[in-house]
């Protein structure tokens, strides 16, 4: 069949039934009408879903599902949006495997480690950093992320950073451009010189590959001023500002990162009451990275607090050499139920649609009549065996853009 308004513009072109799907979540209110971009928490039993031309072309009962030129019988499985991943840093080489066995026998974690990955990441040639990219960015499929968000920020050169957003730039449009993420260790006399290299021929070179401009703004990292003029320089350069913010301590970061309209403010681990009144009264995103308080273990982001308080939260992995070594989704979803008291729906909302409007896109973590058919298909009849049994590699089948991913 054809399903109505969709063109067929492809010889190759098949429609596709899911059928006998136990929990559908679509996180779309009703269906019919144009693409809006994800609503809140929705789902549905015996549901079916058509994908055609790439899209999700129709959702609702088993019994009133219309016919396709192709069938996957679902018995029973959930099928679910897949996750948008809004926060990872993918570019690098190394690993950091001693430095997180020495905080686990009680030392504190420190942004300076990220020094050591950049010492790496500079030795490593393009196809090295590729082929660990590769590598992650398969991980993270297999584990049901379809749309992610990868960021610069380990080369701390011109030609490192670079090389780090076009090398990002070829596996997702989702890039950021991380020049201030530390001060090497090359202008550690001289941290000013190094912000206005950032700011200047730095992010000339970055800027055209990328879509957002991030700062992390922390002590040991870049101050409130330092930090509001490398947003100011990425928003001149046409960038997108995003923030790392309150990560390690209290400190400016959300407030800095409300004021420049950011999509978002990470890891908002400890936060002020002006801070949480800030982000509930502007449209900048709290997305928060529990992984990074398990591989840390600095106390959990009160999710609770920000949900009450009316804050859009996304879930995301923060995937990285030294904070925090998860590609998986699912496992910051159980975080976030388990440590972080987020219902499931909560935690499964924010791990999609959360991500999605942390990154501006209306396409992707819904499945909406017209968004972009990236879905998950689970080995378990409801979403909440994605906390219920975790550490259980659940993810059955992905579908990117309509086609079998994984
Ligand atoms: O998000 N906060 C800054 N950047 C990373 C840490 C990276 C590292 O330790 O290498 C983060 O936690
Ligand atoms: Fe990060």
């Amino acid at each position: 069949m054809r399903c109505p308004g969709v063109t067929m513009w492809h010889d190759a072109h098949v429609s596709v039934l899911i059928t006998n799907i136990g929990e559908l979540v679509t996180n779309a209110p009703g269906d019919g009408g144009e693409p809006a971009g994800p609503g809140p928490f929705a789902s549905a039993a015996n549901a079916a879903l058509v994908i055609d031309a790439g899209r999700v072309a129709w959702t609702g009962p088993v019994a009133r599902a219309p016919a396709a030129d192709e069938t996957v019988n679902a018995a029973g499985r959930t099928v679910l949006p897949g996750f948008v991943d809004s926060h990872a840093h993918l570019v690098f080489a190394g690993e950091r495997g001693a430095e997180f066995a020495a905080r686990m026998a009680g030392l504190p974690y420190q942004a300076g480690g990220i020094r050591a990955t950049v010492a790496a990441t500079r030795a490593a040639t393009d196809d090295q950093l590729r082929a660990n990219l590769r590598t992650l960015a398969a991980e993270l499929l297999g584990q049901g992320t379809t749309t992610f968000e990868c960021k610069s920020g380990y080369g701390l050169t011109v030609r490192d950073e670079a090389r780090s957003v076009a090398l990002a730039a070829e596996f997702t449009p989702e890039v950021t451009y991380l020049g201030a993420h530390v001060v090497p260790p090359e202008f550690a006399g001289d941290p000013g010189g190094y912000v206005d290299l950032v700011c200047g021929p730095m992010l000339d070179a970055c800027a055209p590959r990328a879509r957002w401009v991030d700062v992390f703004c922390e002590r040991g990292a870049f101050g409130p001023d330092e930090s509001a003029a490398v947003l100011a320089a990425g928003i001149a350069a046409g960038l997108q500002p995003r923030v790392h913010a309150n990560q390690l301590g209290p400190g400016p970061g959300v407030q800095l990162a409300v004021r420049h309209g950011a999509a978002s403010a990470d890891h908002c681990t400890y936060l002020a009451d002006a801070d949480v009144d800030a982000l509930a009264s502007s449209a900048t995103v709290a997305t928060l990275l529990p992984g990074v308080e398990f591989s840390t273990r600095h106390p959990y982001p009160d999710a609770r607090r920000l949900i009450g308080a009316g804050v859009t939260v996304a879930i995301a992995t923060d995937c990285n050499p030294g904070s925090c070594f998860t590609s998986s989704m699912p496992f910051c979803i159980a975080l976030a139920v388990r440590e972080m008291r987020m219902t499931t729906e909560e935690a499964l909302w924010a791990a999609t649609a959360g991500g999605a409007r942390a990154l501006r896109r209306t396409d992707v973590g819904h499945l909406g009549i017209g968004a972009r058919a990236d879905l998950v298909m689970l080995d378990a009849p409801s979403h909440a065996y994605l906390a219920y049994r975790p550490g259980v590699p659940l993810v059955a089948a992905v579908w990117q853009a309509g086609k079998r991913a994984a």
